[in-house]
């Protein structure tokens, strides 16, 4: 049977008159109906580890404008947690956890067979969403890359510049690299958990990969990713994944050769001119709009939004922001990004 998901045809080469739209984070604070049920589940937290409200939240922008895909609502940072590592949300300031610094703080991650115990609330989220989500809805799992999980577990939070786990990485190598091996062992029973419960796409978030320089960048950012993508294509034949080294630059070029990656997300730093010419002659690509046209909005945003479908009109495209949409975005905007996509 032909595929009518609109967004596993631009994975599979397609190119389509309208492109596949959705949005990174699109299950957030900008929406009332979003703070309201996790001010239901009491934090973060608990919202992520229960089934049916996280479900819930997935669904919200669905609802309210029809995206064509929904993402599993979950966090990257629920697979240190699962190996072991404390993890707690400081409200208006982001995440905290236990820190790695020495090799005795290794020695207490538990073992990769043991993530499901703290995970399979996520399983069955992604299992409640298969069933509830419209026909012509794709669903996303996801997990972060082993080194943008890595700089949260070795700094113990969020970093402007990565320089702990960069330290790290220079001064104890061999430690930095027994932790990205068992980030990446845990992600690739994570995704396969996720295809099992009936994710149709996993995106792997890289959302430092720009930090990593040169060979760095080969080692730490193109290996685990292609490590990763390998094994669980092996595992689920077919199955797309979508890589997204953030603020790669020249980076991107190649990416998808070299790890096998069914589609390469771009943030806003890159013009879609130049990644027409780069990187989509190889692969779909997935963006770029810039996030902060969602709290301007106006003929700005309705321009940029047109200048990219241009420069991506010859070859399969999913429209997307470059990152995430941000708490004071203007649901109203996300709307007219939508209207433009769809030639409204
Ligand atoms: O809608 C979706 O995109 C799906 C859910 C999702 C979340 N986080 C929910 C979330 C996804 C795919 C992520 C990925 C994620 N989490 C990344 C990679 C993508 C990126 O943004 O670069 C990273 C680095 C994280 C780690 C993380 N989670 C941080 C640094 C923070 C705090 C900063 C912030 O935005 O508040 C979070 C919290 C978080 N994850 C929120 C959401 C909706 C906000 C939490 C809240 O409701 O207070």
């Amino acid at each position: 049977m032909a595929e009518t998901k609109t967004l596993l045809r631009a994975l599979a080469g397609e190119v389509q008159d309208v492109p596949p739209i959705w949005m990174m984070r699109q299950a957030g604070r900008y929406l009332p109906e979003y703070r309201a049920t996790r001010a239901q589940a009491g934090d973060f937290l608990s919202l992520c580890y229960n089934p049916e409200l996280a479900a819930e939240v997935t669904l919200q922008p669905i609802r309210r404008y029809g995206f064509d895909a929904a993402i599993l609502f979950a966090d990257i940072l629920l697979v240190p947690q699962a190996l072991g590592a404390d993890l707690w949300f400081v409200t208006g300031e982001g995440p905290r956890l236990s820190t790695i610094t020495q090799q005795s703080d290794f020695d207490a991650l538990k073992p990769v067979e043991d993530i499901h115990e703290t995970l399979a609330p996520v399983y069955e989220t992604v299992r409640i969403l298969s069933r509830a989500l419209p026909s012509e809805t794709t669903l996303i799992g996801f997990a972060g890359a082993p080194w943008t999980v890595a700089t949260y577990m070795i700094a113990g939070r969020g970093t402007p510049d990565q320089g702990p786990a960069h330290a790290l990485r220079e001064e104890n190598t061999a430690l930095f690299e027994a932790l990205l091996d068992r980030i990446t062992a845990a992600t690739i029973e994570y995704l396969s958990a996720q295809i099992e419960a009936g994710a149709e796409v996993v995106k792997i978030f890289d959302s430092w990969a720009g930090s990593l320089k040169g060979e760095a960048f080969q080692k730490y950012a193109v290996e685990p990713c292609r490590t990763i993508t390998q094994a669980v294509k092996a595992r689920h034949p077919g199955i797309p994944v979508i890589g997204f080294p953030r603020q790669a630059g020249a980076g991107y070029v190649g990416f998808a050769k070299a790890t096998g990656v069914d589609c390469v997300a771009l943030d806003n730093s890159v013009s879609p001119d130049w990644a027409a010419e780069n990187v989509q002659t190889d692969v779909c690509v997935q963006g770029n709009l810039a996030s902060s046209h969602m709290v301007t909005g106006g003929q700005a945003l309705v321009d940029e939004t047109r200048q990219i479908i241009k420069a991506f009109s010859k070859g399969p495209h999913i429209f997307n922001l470059g990152h995430g949409i941000t708490p004071d975005a203007d649901p109203g905007n996300v709307q007219l990004m939508i209207d433009t996509v769809r030639g409204k």
